[in-house]
């Protein structure tokens, strides 16, 4: 009986001796076998394009290009596609797969002109998401209302795409969003009203260069993100709700719109803002004397609108002497230095 045990002890030992010989890969591979089936059918989707090459099912998919494991649980947690070369051959959909990815944290998709097609519904599967970014593709139609879904999220960039259609107003309810960069599309529409709701102090927002219009929603000065870009839009209107002296806001562009208010009545943030452009709109009054105690402006533009009245000379913004008269041209009737003297 002893002998018996014994010696099946010893074939087991030389069985699974042969069997790590024979098959190293497949004994010491670390990644999740479900993981693996779904990143194989995404490839598919995709029409197996040489920039996957390296995903070869005899290989650990934790060591495949684009993707990373969890050191511990070694489910796949990032799955990054960013073109290295300007010709990158991949063209298709995003693949519906990907939804079949519980763990996933990370999903960027980067400069790859062939990825075309809808933002896929099977990405409100993706519930531990933090970061979405699928920026510089031609992905297009709307911007889908059930990105709402994915609670998580704290960077949400659909810059430069082809999308289009109005911003869903339910984003706002992104609790830990900490980035909405939506520019360079051909989305239209107002702003919505629901984006003053953003948990405070709320993201920051990029939504320039696209064809949104209407006003700038009161609703918004109740955030105070670090920085705000409507630059390049058809927006009109008042956008002083933006302004105060008690915000933090270091970069306001509200450069190329259709806004209309006046400045004389702007309160800036004293401490913070570095960065302030309203070139080409419709701004009237004059330059408030508060600007000249904005202490660290590093970039200023108020050219091409309709301003008046001397430019404050003094105080420790020195305005005179930091901006040259390119940051002042096209206004209706300013004056003094670095434009000619006031008569
Ligand atoms: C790019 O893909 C298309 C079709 O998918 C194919 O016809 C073409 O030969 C590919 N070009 C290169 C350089 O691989
Ligand atoms: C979208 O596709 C066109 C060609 O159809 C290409 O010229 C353009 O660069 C693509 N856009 C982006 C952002 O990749
Ligand atoms: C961009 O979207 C428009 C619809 O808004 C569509 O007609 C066009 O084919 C799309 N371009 C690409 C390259 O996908
Ligand atoms: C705001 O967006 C425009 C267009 O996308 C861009 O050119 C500009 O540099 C941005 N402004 C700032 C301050 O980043
Ligand atoms: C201000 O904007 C105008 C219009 O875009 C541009 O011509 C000028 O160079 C800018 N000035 C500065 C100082 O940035």
């Amino acid at each position: 009986m002893r002998t018996k045990s014994g010696e099946s002890a010893v074939v087991l030992v030389l069985c699974c001796l042969s069997l790590l010989l024979l098959s190293p890969i497949a004994l010491s591979e670390k990644c999740n076998p479900q993981d693996k089936k779904v990143l194989l059918k995404f490839k598919k989707e995709l029409n197996n394009p040489y920039f996957l090459a390296s995903w070869d099912p005899h290989r650990d998919c934790c060591d495949w290009y684009c993707v990373e494991c969890d050191i511990k649980s070694h489910r796949i947690t990032a799955l990054v596609m960013k073109s290295s070369f300007p010709d990158t051959n991949l063209s298709g959909h995003i693949p519906p797969s990907v939804g079949d990815l519980p763990y996933l944290e990370n999903l960027e998709f980067h400069k790859l002109p062939g990825l075309t097609g809808p933002i896929q519904p099977t990405l409100t599967k993706l519930t531990k998401l933090k970061y979405l970014f699928i920026e510089y593709t031609n992905v297009s139609g709307p911007i889908p209302p059930f990105l709402a879904q994915l609670k998580n999220l704290q960077i949400l960039s659909l810059s430069t795409n082809n999308l289009s259609g109005s911003i869903p107003s339910s984003l706002s309810q992104l609790p830990n969003l900490e980035y909405i960069l939506l520019d360079r599309n051909k989305l239209t529409g107002p702003i919505p009203e629901s984006f003053g709701s953003f948990k405070k102090p709320g993201p920051n927002i990029d939504l320039s260069h696209n064809q949104l219009s209407g006003s700038i929603p009161a609703s918004l000065g109740q955030l105070d993100p670090e920085s705000i870009n409507l630059s390049r839009n058809k927006l009109e209107g008042d956008a002083s709700v933006l302004f105060g002296s008690k915000k933090r806001t270091r970069v306001l562009d509200l450069s190329r719109n259709l806004l209309s208010f006046d400045f004389s009545k702007i309160d800036f943030p004293k401490q913070s803002l570095v960065s302030l452009d309203v070139n080409h709109n419709k701004i009237y009054g004059k330059i408030p004397t508060t600007l000249t105690k904005v202490e660290n402006l590093q970039q200023f533009n108020v050219s091409y609108n309709r301003l008046c009245g001397e430019i404050p000379q003094g105080g420790t913004g020195r305005l005179q002497d930091r901006f040259d008269e390119y940051a002042y041209l096209h206004n209706k009737c300013l004056c003094g230095s670095p434009l000619p003297k006031c008569k």
